[in-house]
């Protein structure tokens, strides 16, 4: 089925990575509109599990309409950085293979209310998880200005973070800042405007991260992750900007090599052993094919390991 939801990038590299055992147990961290899992769930045996978590309940809902065809999958609404618990939950001690495809779907994107694009006039709210307490607004309009300047120089890799957020904090004296519009106008007014939707993307990236938590959930599911899945089971992650990547990359990198005995000596002594092995020494991309059918395969970045 073809899906307006939101295409899944690199389905063939997925769906030949994730799937060690047909009759298996696996973990899509990032449920989106099923689009991978549906990939994935047909190939599999009737006795196969698939836990679908997400914590949008509007995507889980989609999601569920669009597999409700395959007795396999179990739908759970939550954040990944609970994985541990959401086994617990099913039942499931040991699994095949666990996805993580981050960030927000295009069908998140492209609905307007939801605040996530600065290309149409909508309030800031940017949660994936409606129930989520901090929004955009609460960010932008609460954060003190130092905080503002670190998490869009962290966060969005944004030069003008300083100018920006001064600006900011005079209209915010004024007038609570609620719009995608409201804020584009700001960032308009000190940019180059050359280069202006570089800075509405860096500067609503950062935001995003922020009410999302993005990093810190991630950092909070990998070791989980890797707790959970069998020996020769696989973990797939694919990231969208280079924050991600480097914490998936050099997480990985530990974990294959955890030792922690200084160079010069001639063996290990540490005892610590490797617990992973890197499936992708270099992280997969999406084909010129792939990229000119959905531009939004072009940041994406796979890395697959194997627990050993
Ligand atoms: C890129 S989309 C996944 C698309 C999916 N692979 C597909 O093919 O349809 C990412 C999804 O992960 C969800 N998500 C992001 N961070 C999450 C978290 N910490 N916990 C649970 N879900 C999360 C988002 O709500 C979004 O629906």
């Amino acid at each position: 089925m073809q899906s307006p939801f939101h295409k899944p990038v690199m389905p063939e590299q997925v769906v030949d990575f994730m799937i060690t055992d047909l009759g298996g147990v696996y973990v899509d961290c990032t449920f989106g509109g099923g689009g991978h899992a549906e990939l994935i769930v047909s190939q599999l045996n009737k006795e196969a599990i698939y836990v679908g978590i997400d914590q949008d309940e509007e995507a889980l809902r989609y999601a569920k309409a669009r597999l409700s065809q395959y007795g396999q999958v179990v739908y759970k609404q939550g954040n990944f950085r609970d994985l541990q618990k959401i086994l617990e939950d099913c039942s499931i001690r040991k699994v095949h293979g666990i996805l993580l495809d981050l960030g927000v779907s295009s069908y998140q994107i492209d609905r307007p209310m939801r605040g996530f694009t600065y290309m149409a006039d909508s309030n800031l709210d940017m949660r994936m998880d409606q129930n989520s307490a901090l929004t955009a607004e609460d960010v932008i309009n609460e954060y003190s200005e130092n905080d503002l300047v670190t998490l869009f120089k962290d966060y969005g890799e944004e030069r003008k973070s300083k100018l920006i957020v001064r600006r900011l904090a005079t209209e915010r004296k004024n007038k609570r800042i609620k719009t995608t519009t409201q804020l584009r106008k700001i960032i308009e007014s000190v940019v180059n405007p050359k280069f202006k939707i570089k800075s509405f993307a860096r500067i609503f990236q950062a935001l995003r991260i922020e009410v999302n938590q993005e990093l810190k959930c991630l950092e909070m599911v990998l070791p989980q992750a890797i707790e959970a899945l069998k020996t020769g089971g696989r973990i797939l992650v694919i990231s969208y900007h280079s924050l991600e990547d480097r914490i998936v990359k050099q997480f990985y990198k530990q974990l294959e090599n955890p030792c922690t005995c200084p160079v010069e000596l001639p063996e290990c002594v540490c005892g610590k052993k490797p617990s992973l092995k890197i499936l992708t020494r270099k992280a997969i991309r999406a084909t010129e094919d792939e990229i000119k059918e959905n531009s939004r395969s072009r940041s994406a970045l796979l890395r697959v390991g194997e627990k050993l």
